[in-house]
Order: structure tokens, then C-alpha cells, then sequence
């Protein structure tokens, strides 16, 4: 059982990227084989938007976007992880989303059995994230709507997500139902 967690945070470990560390520690203690990618340590350059996507054997843009699709599409389980700006996800999130088409001009989707949505932000603008998010899982996974867990919480500064007790937590219950609903 291989859950990818997928983190649009640029801060190496901020809050997002703790939250993650906490759900696959648990799902890896329950047999989980996990792994995590920080899109920002890579390049995921936006979509070109040239009509003839489909066309083309392989994205045109020879950048780290392939192979992480490539993980994505075979994973069981997905995390698709990121704080909140502008009340959105962040850039690095959207680039990977947009980068999707790909796969949608070509009739494929993620084949992962469940999907987790981490969201965490200051203090506004969850609700928007996870709709923009839950969209986009509509159009790249075949999951039904009870094998979408969520998590969203506030923290602001670096590491203020480590001092909340409540949702670190929660963050680990999160773990442990991604990898059950894996198994049912
Ligand atoms: C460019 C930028 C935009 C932000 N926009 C919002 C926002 O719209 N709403 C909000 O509540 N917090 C906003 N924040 C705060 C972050 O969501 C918050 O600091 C979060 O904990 C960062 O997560 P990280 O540590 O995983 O990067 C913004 C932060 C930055 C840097």
C-alpha cells in the first residue's frame, strides 16, 4: 500500500510540511509504504496551455512534472497538502493541478483508492481552498466522495503547528483513516 503526499508549501518544515510528516508517520506505522514530495524542491513549471496536449506522447515540458505524475497515477493513497494563500492553494499546488491536463487529455486518472486534503492557514480562506481542491479531485481521481478525508487547522509562523496539540492529533487520526480507508 504506496500513499504519496503531494505539499505545496515552499517552507521545508513549516506547518503543511509537519501536519504531512504526522499523517504518513501514521499511516506508515500501520504498514503504509509513504513518501513525500515537497513540489517545491522540484520543478513543476506551469501549463503552457498550447492546444494540441493530446497529441503528444509525453508533455512537452521536460521538467520533474512526469515523473511525480507518474507516482501520482500509481499511488493507493494521495495527500494533496497546502497552506493557504490568497485564499487559494498556493502556486506550487496550482502548477501541479494545472499540469493534470496532461493526464486528462489522455483519459487517465490517479488510481489511488483514497485521497487526504491537508489545508492549513493564519485565519481565512479554508473553505475556498479545499472547494478548489475537492474540483480538482472530481476531475483527477475516480474516488467517491467517502474516501476523501480532511484536515484543515490554523497556524501562521514556522513550527506553530508543532505547539498545537489538538491538531497534531488530529493530523495523525487523519494518518491512521487515509490508511484504513486503503484497506476496507
Ligand atoms: C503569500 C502568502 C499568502 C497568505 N495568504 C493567506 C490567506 O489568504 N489566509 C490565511 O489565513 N493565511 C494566509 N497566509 C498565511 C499562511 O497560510 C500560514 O502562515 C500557514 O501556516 C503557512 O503554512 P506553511 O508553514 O506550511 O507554509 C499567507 C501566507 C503567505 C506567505
Amino acid at each position: 500500500m504506496k500513499v504519496i503526499a503531494l505539499v505545496g508549501s515552499p517552507r521545508l518544515g513549516g506547518n503543511t510540511d509537519f501536519l504531512v510528516d504526522q499523517a504518513l508517520g501514521e499511516a506508515a506505522k500501520l504498514g503504509a509504504q509513504t513518501e513525500k514530495i515537497m513540489l517545491s524542491e522540484f520543478e513543476v513549471a506551469p501549463c503552457l496551455g498550447h492546444d494540441d496536449c493530446g497529441s503528444f506522447e509525453s508533455c512537452i515540458q521536460k521538467d520533474d512534472t512526469s515523473w511525480i505524475l507518474e507516482k501520482f497515477c500509481e499511488a493507493d493513497g494521495v495527500i494533496l497538502a497546502t497552506p493557504v494563500y490568497y485564499y487559494n492553494v498556493t502556486a506550487q499546488m496550482k502548477a501541479f493541478m494545472d499540469r493534470n491536463y496532461f493526464l486528462y487529455m489522455h483519459n487517465r486518472k490517479s488510481q489511488a483508492k483514497a485521497v487526504g486534503i491537508i489545508v492549513v492557514a493564519q485565519s481565512e480562506g479554508i473553505e475556498d481552498t479545499v472547494h478548489t481542491l475537492k474540483r480538482y479531485i472530481n476531475e483527477s481521481f475516480r474516488v467517491p466522495k467517502d474516501r476523501i478525508c480532511e484536515l484543515h487547522g490554523y497556524a501562521y509562523e514556522l513550527g506553530e503547528a508543532k505547539n498545537n496539540t489538538e491538531l497534531v492529533e488530529r493530523a495523525q487520526e487523519f494518518g491512521k483513516r487515509i490508511d484504513e480507508s486503503l484497506r476496507v
